[in-house]
């Protein structure tokens, strides 16, 4: 009978397998085209509106401050609703928010539209991995997750192409509107999903789980097994917030992940990622060069990542983090400096794109990918999801302020004040990393909660 029985179950799992993997793609890829997508539009948008830079800036973080509102509620809806439909209203939000971003007639409606964005992103940034985290095999679980990563700069990296593709005529609704077409797709493979066991187990539809494990896994007794490792992690409900309020070193570590997403934000990245095409503009080129270092910003960014990808688990986080703050103080200083020194010739040009690409080198083959794995890490497992979504949260808002300020401070402190400034904050962490960072290399989940909560200072509970 096991013979019989092994023989249709094989291909079951692999196709299941292929389709998550797709999933990851692309909800990886709309946050991505949903970052990227903005920066070549805004010059459009501003002379077809006629609005000024703060109104722009306005466009820009209309989008974090509703994937800060979406990463809220995505806790509560991924729980009641389950994993799958709360997908499946991300993508739907995520085709609308993108229609309505393409026909918007007044500045203020294309801020609603960009808000709408948001929350499709903020709910499927929450939900993807988590979903991927209960359905993927353990053996795969990590590549998984790294191409979650890979997926958001390839994500950045395509809207940057395609903005560059329509800015010859200037139309930014394309541009906008175009990223509804991923959107559909990635609809459409929700369907094909199931839900995910360990939810439909929270639920208590035993038999569903039992079904859906048996068709991911195809053989009986890894079913059973996991089952019963769900059963027993159920049992560790997630008390995140009396625990908060009860444990002070889940206060740390829940700090820790906050202020870890706030040095992430504070390295300057989405000033880049938003604005490349008016950091190009500043250096003196015309629209055409500056669609084209945006799209080269873009590649570089996700090959870097690529680096990261390869040698974090070799070298450990700390040594990257350095060597990342260290190349980011150094790339935005010396951007700051050749501004302010007036950028004349053609080699203090390219100088200085060197010099924001060698900045975007540091920041993808370290804090791009580095902080949010360091996030999951330091968090004990009962407070796991609480400690995610309170640094999750964090990230949006501070991606809101950065993006909201940047034209402001560019315009009020001057160009090379604003990423002296930026510069200024990446020396910093490389302060705080020897202070405050622990080094979580080759250490298990459960060595670093028993460290943290018998008081070792923060930097050692990697040890
Ligand atoms: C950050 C995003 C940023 C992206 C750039 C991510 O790790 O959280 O804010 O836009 O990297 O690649």
């Amino acid at each position: 009978m096991d013979v019989a029985n092994q023989e249709p179950h094989v291909a079951h799992p692999k196709a299941a397998i292929v389709t998550t993997c797709i999933l990851a793609a692309l909800a990886g890829l709309m946050f991505g085209l949903d970052v990227g997508v903005i920066s070549g539009a805004t010059q459009f948008i501003q002379a077809e509106f006629k609005v000024s830079d703060s109104v722009i800036e306005w466009i820009v973080s209309a989008m974090m401050a509703g994937a800060a509102a979406g990463s809220v509620g995505a806790g509560w809806m991924s729980a009641a609703l389950g994993r799958k439909r709360s997908l499946i209203l991300a993508g739907v939000l995520f085709v609308a928010g993108s229609l309505f971003c393409a026909v918007a007639g007044t500045a203020t409606t294309l801020i609603l539209a960009r808000f709408v964005l948001g929350l499709a992103i903020g709910i499927a940034a929450f939900t993807a991995p988590l979903y991927l985290a209960e359905v993927a095999p353990e053996r795969i679980r990590g590549a998984m997750i790294s191409t979650y990563q890979l997926m958001i700069t390839t994500g950045i990296l395509l809207a940057f192409l395609s903005d560059t593709a329509f800015s010859s005529s200037g139309n930014w609704r394309w541009m906008l509107g175009i990223i509804a077409a991923p959107g559909v797709l990635f609809l459409i493979g929700l369907f094909f999903l199931p839900d995910s066991p360990r939810w439909l187990l929270l639920v208590g539809r035993r038999q569903d789980a039992q079904v859906v494990l048996t068709k991911l896994r195809g053989d009986e007794a890894v079913v059973r097994r996991e089952m019963a490792d769900i059963d027993e992690q159920l049992k560790t409900r997630q008390h995140g917030w009396s625990m908060f309020r009860e444990n002070p070193n889940f206060r740390r570590s829940v700090g820790l992940g906050v202020l870890l997403q706030v040095m992430q934000q504070l390295t300057g990245i989405n000033v880049v990622m938003y604005y490349a095409p008016r950091i190009f503009k500043e250096m003196g080129y015309d629209t055409h060069a500056q669609m084209w270092f945006t799209a080269v910003v873009g590649l570089t960014n996700m090959l870097a990542t690529v680096i990261a990808l390869a040698f974090v688990d070799r070298l450990g986080r700390k040594p990257i983090l350095y060597a990342g703050f260290v190349m980011m103080t150094i790339g935005l200083g010396a951007v700051g400096t050749m501004m302010s020194l007036g950028i004349t010739s053609h080699a203090e040009q390219l100088l200085t794109v060197a010099m924001l690409l060698f900045f975007i080198v540091g920041f993808a083959m370290s804090a791009g990918p580095l902080i949010w794995a360091l996030c999951a890490e330091v968090q004990p497992l009962k407070g796991r999801d609480f400690g995610i979504a309170c640094s999750t949260f964090t990230n949006w808002i501070m991606n809101m302020i950065v993006g909201a300020t940047f034209l402001s401070l560019l315009n009020g402190f001057g160009n090379a004040h604003t990423f002296w400034l930026y510069a200024a904050f990446n020396a910093v962490f490389i302060g705080l990393t020897f202070w405050l960072v622990p080094e979580t290399k080759n250490v298990t989940l459960e060595q670093i909660e028993r460290n943290l909560m018998s008081g070792k200072p923060l930097r050692d509970i990697g040890q």
